[in-house]
């Protein structure tokens, strides 16, 4: 898979990308990543990308003719292009697991008062990765790569994440290491009994146990009491 990211700050992605489980898949060559500078592709003096607001108001925004030639200089048959704004569909496990899919995918990062609205003419969807406001795409391009990559083939173990929260309708089961007992905290019996089968069911019953205390709204379209 190959991920192209298109920001004006691309030393914000020196050491995150270099890092643990990230940095062996690139090694590996389970996905390429491409930091790519859309000043770069500005044909004005200085290689302005922003400009003021029609109609006045606070603020620079960033002008369609540099984004539209970067995403078009890397852009093939198959590639899907996501802005970063926070008004864009809420990012999602489900839609990790879709981009994971994908064969080539390019992440617009915004920064300023955001992008010129036309710029949407040429991209596949928008995407935030919450209800709060940053000051640029950087940061929601680096998690929903991170979250991408760790679902490729081959990056970790399928059983490592298919029992992640948000994989399913539920959290993920508590986990405990050594030493058994903590400052008086102990592991749940169960877990040191040997009994694979009982441990399956124990888990299964702290997942919901776990949803419901932490986060009710997963289940509230099933009857849970
Ligand atoms: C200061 S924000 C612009 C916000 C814009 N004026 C608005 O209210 O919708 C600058 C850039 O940061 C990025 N950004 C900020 N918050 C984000 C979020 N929650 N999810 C994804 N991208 C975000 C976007 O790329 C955006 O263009």
């Amino acid at each position: 898979m190959r991920i192209d990211i298109l920001t004006l700050f691309p030393s914000m992605f020196e050491g995150v990308f270099q890092e643990s489980i990230i940095k062996r898949a690139i090694q590996e060559k389970k996905v390429e990543i491409n930091i790519i500078n859309f000043r770069e592709y500005s044909t004005l003096n200085n290689h302005q990308v922003d400009d003021t607001p029609y109609g006045g108001g606070a603020g620079m925004v960033l002008r369609c003719e540099p984004l539209v030639s970067a995403i078009e200089s890397v852009k093939k048959e198959n590639t899907k292009v996501y802005l970063m704004t926070p008004q864009g569909v809420p990012y999602k496990q489900e839609l990790a697991n879709s981009l994971a899919k994908e064969s080539h995918i390019v992440l617009v990062c915004g920064h300023y008062e955001g992008f010129d609205e036309r710029i949407k003419n040429f991209c596949d969807g928008e995407i935030s990765i919450g209800d709060y406001v940053l000051t640029g795409g950087e940061i929601p391009a680096m998690a929903i790569t991170d979250s991408i990559v760790r679902l490729l083939p081959g990056v970790i173990k399928q059983e490592s994440y298919e029992s992640d929260s948000f994989q399913g309708d539920l959290l993920d089961y508590p986990t405990y290491t050594k030493p058994y007992e903590f400052r008086g905290y102990k592991v749940p019996e169960v877990l040191v009994s040997g009994n694979h089968q009982k441990i399956r069911e124990w888990r299964e019953q702290a997942r919901i146990e776990n949803t419901k205390e932490k986060r009710r709204d997963l289940l509230d379209f099933k009857e849970v009491e």
